[in-house]
């Protein structure tokens, strides 16, 4: 029942928009991407921007037709001015020079794209790109703000190197930054909308000494897609996280801890505040007990390590819990290489939780470091759901739309 899941961006119908900034060129790699995940993309290229890339560019990446100016006074501009932005989830202008975003600010309807936008009901992105200067300028900025107060949603330029060999801010972000801001607009109003939840992703790392720690091979995989998956779904993200070689979902607010002991800390003082807790993180259950001032050297001989207990962050929330005058929802993982229901049953109990998902590491299809997982999801009331194997956003989705149910 659940091997195909559609992400965010399936069957969305996307008006892109590109205006002439030397940055087009990375729009057809944005309407590439949209399109692999299964977005309907239509795009609208401006005369300018016709100087850096061609409709061909666009038609080949979507697989269907791009527009430009000529098609506002073609065969079909009757039913094209306002058709393209009537039938859209989303329009987005990226790269958006400093003319366009003047042009929308003012509500001109000189070009397909900005008659386009005119028409349009749905929420409108615009990403900003230009050289150096011309986004500070007062005029674009007061712009930006007119656009802002209207209800778009700007993506900010980033900074760093600018066509015109100049350092500074204006270059349109990267795809996948894009399309994290993108999936953001998406998921307002979704199964988690104006709920907070917090989630830990990674291994902890307990020191040993300055150079050496004792660590796990979670990647981070299954945390951070569940913080997308919340996100998609239009809730508050707080992600946990410790050091992985992940790039945090866009629109998280991320938190950077190492040890056990820095996410106990962190978990409790953001646990308040939350609706849900998705506690992914691999916790190391033991640290050194004395963590060595200077690096152990190998003259000293092999050392002892002695270890000591960490402390049970699900544990510790179970406390806070009772405290809480409202439904708070707490999952947990449990990745076991035997007995696997057993296990899970076991900690879904006595850590208190709404729903475990256990995993079994074995299977090399599953667990740490790839990319799917085979879960059970094992709930408070008895209930229990076997998962095929899928991806780990896949799952992710899932867990959300759990959890969701269980906060109704
Ligand atoms: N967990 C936690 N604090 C710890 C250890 C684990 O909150 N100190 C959480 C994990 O984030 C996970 C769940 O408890 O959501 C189960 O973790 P797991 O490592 O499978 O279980 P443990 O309780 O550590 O038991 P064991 O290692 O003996 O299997």
């Amino acid at each position: 029942m659940y091997n195909i899941r559609m992400s965010i961006l399936s069957n969305k119908r996307i008006v892109l928009g590109v205006s002439g900034s030397i940055a087009a060129y990375k729009a057809a790699d944005l309407a590439s991407k949209l399109t692999q995940a299964g977005a309907q993309v239509d795009v609208i290229l401006t005369a300018s921007a016709e100087k850096f890339v061609t409709p061909l560019t666009f038609q080949s990446v979507t697989g269907r037709r791009a527009y430009t100016d000529a098609d506002l006074w073609g065969s079909e501009a009757h039913v094209l001015h306002v058709g393209l932005g009537h039938a859209a989830h989303l329009l987005v202008i990226a790269p958006c020079t400093a003319n366009t975003l003047a042009k929308l600010a003012h509500g001109q309807a000189d070009t397909l794209l900005t008659v386009t936008a005119l028409a349009a009901a749905c929420p409108l992105i615009v990403a900003p790109a230009m050289d150096g200067g011309m986004y500070d300028h007062p005029a674009t900025q007061k712009n930006i703000d007119t656009l802002r107060k209207r209800g778009a949603y700007i993506i900010e330029p980033a900074e760093g190197h600018l066509a015109s060999g100049l350092t500074g801010k204006g270059r349109l972000p990267e795809t996948p930054e894009l399309i994290g801001h993108i999936r953001l607009v998406l998921g307002r109003g979704g199964l988690l909308a104006g709920k907070r939840v917090l989630v830990t992703a990674g291994g902890t790392q307990e020191p040993l000494d300055p150079v050496r720690v004792l660590t796990n091979r979670s990647s981070g995989k299954q945390g951070y897609a569940l913080a997308q998956a919340a996100l998609d779904a239009g809730a508050q993200v707080t992600l946990i996280t410790t050091p992985t070689a992940l790039t945090p979902p866009v629109g998280a607010k991320v938190i950077r801890v190492e040890t056990a002991a820095q996410m106990l800390d962190a978990v409790l003082k953001e646990f308040p505040a939350c609706d849900a807790l998705l506690m992914a993180a691999a916790v190391a259950d033991f640290r050194p007990k004395t963590v060595a001032e200077n690096k152990i050297k190998k003259e000293g001989g092999i050392p002892q390590i002695e270890l000591e207990a960490t402390e049970d962050i699900l544990k510790a929330v179970s406390g806070l819990r009772s405290e809480a005058k409202r439904k708070q929802v707490v999952a947990g993982f449990a990745a076991e290489s035997q007995s696997l229901l057993e296990n899970a049953a076991n900690k879904l109990q006595s850590k208190k939780l709404d729903l475990i998902a256990a995993n079994d590491i074995s299977a090399s299809d599953a667990g740490f470091s790839v990319e799917t997982n085979r879960i059970t999801l094992l709930f408070a009331d008895g209930r229990r759901e076997s998962l095929s194997l899928m991806s780990k956003s896949e799952a992710a989705e899932i867990i959300v739309e759990r959890v969701a149910a269980l906060l109704e």
